[in-house]
Order: structure tokens, then sequence, then C-alpha cells
């Protein structure tokens, strides 16, 4: 038997970046979600893909959404990924967010931004997981926000951290 906390344990041994995925409910409201499941998967066509979990309040908006933008999250964006991976209906507040294809919120000073069609919606046991065709992306040269071991590796503690992550994955 597989011991869920264990096993999400095991798997946080594996170092990612972090992104916001944004799209627009049915009502227009803008909606965004901190995602670390984010995976690029196919370059011809053009596919990238990430999971939500079926608990997520966003969940109904994401399955309706035509489109989405994953934003790959800067160093200096730790708090950004902190107010999106809590549930709040205000999760905009104060964001200086432009617009995109299909009207999806863009935020702004990301280390990058694929702004996807839906391509296919799969389920995942208790995660959707969404597969995005990439119709336009933007990238800047901005050191990325990473997590590991359920911990954010940048920011004031960098070096440090930073240090050991790179230790781990080389
Ligand atoms: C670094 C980080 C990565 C995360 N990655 C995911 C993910 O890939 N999929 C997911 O469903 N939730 C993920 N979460 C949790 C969601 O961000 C969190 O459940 C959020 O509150 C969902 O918002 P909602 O309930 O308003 O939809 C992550 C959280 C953090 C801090």
């Amino acid at each position: 038997m597989i011991d869920s906390r264990e096993l999400r344990n095991a798997l946080g041994h594996f170092a990612t970046g972090v992104t916001v995925v944004t799209t627009r409910n049915a009502a227009g409201a803008p909606i965004g979600v901190t995602i670390n499941s984010f995976a690029s998967l196919s370059l011809d066509p053009p596919l990238i893909l990430w999971s939500l979990a079926k608990k997520s309040h966003s969940l109904a908006a994401f399955e309706a959404a035509p489109h989405f933008a994953v934003h790959v999250l800067a160093a200096d964006q730790r708090a950004l990924s902190d107010r999106f991976a809590r549930s709040s209906d205000d999760k905009f507040a104060d964001v200086r967010a432009s617009s995109g294809l299909g009207d999806v919120p863009l935020l702004p000073h990301c280390a990058a931004v694929f702004q996807c069609s839906v391509e296919h919606c799969y389920d995942g046991g208790d995660h959707m997981i969404v597969v995005g065709r990439v119709q336009r992306f933007a990238t800047d040269d901005r050191p990325p926000l990473l997590f590991y071991r359920g911990r954010y590796a940048s920011g004031d503690d960098a070096p440090q951290a930073l240090g050991s992550l790179v230790r781990v994955v080389c």
C-alpha cells in the first residue's frame, strides 16, 4: 500500500520551476493557480501539459476555458506564487494584469509566458491533465523561481539554497 504523504515527499525530490496558470471563468472573472506540474510535451506540434487537482476551486473554469496562459515565475516572484497557491476570490487584487489571447490575464515580469489553446483534457486520477497548444510565447532574461522538497530555492536564501540545489541536481 502506497502512503500518499510519503509518496508526495518522495516526489518532492524532483526539483521544478514554479508557474502560475491563468484563464477566465464563464462569468469573465480572472482565475489563476500556482502550478509546478508544468512540463514540455511536444515541439511539433507545440504542446505543453500541466495537471490540476480535481478538488481545486478553479477546476470548473479550466474545464470550460478555451485558452490559458502559463507564467514561469522569476526568482523575485515568490509572493506571487504564494498568492495564487491559496484559494481566494481576490487573487488578482493589486495585480497589474494585461490581456492576452482569449482575454486571458497576463502577469508582468515573469521569466517566460506561454499563451495556449486547450488541446485536450484527460483524467489523471485525482487530477485533470491539461494539454495546451502554444500559440504565442515570450521570454525575459530573469532567473527562475525554483521549488524543491516543499520549499522555494531563491530570494534572500538564494546563494545557499540554490547552491545545494545545484549540487543535488548535478
Ligand atoms: C509550488 C507549488 C506548486 C503547486 N503545483 C500544483 C499543481 O501542479 N497542481 C495543483 O493542482 N495544485 C498545485 N499547487 C497547489 C495549488 O496552487 C493550490 O491548491 C491553490 O490553492 C489552488 O487554488 P484554487 O483552489 O483557487 O483553484 C501548487 C502549490 C505550490 C505552492
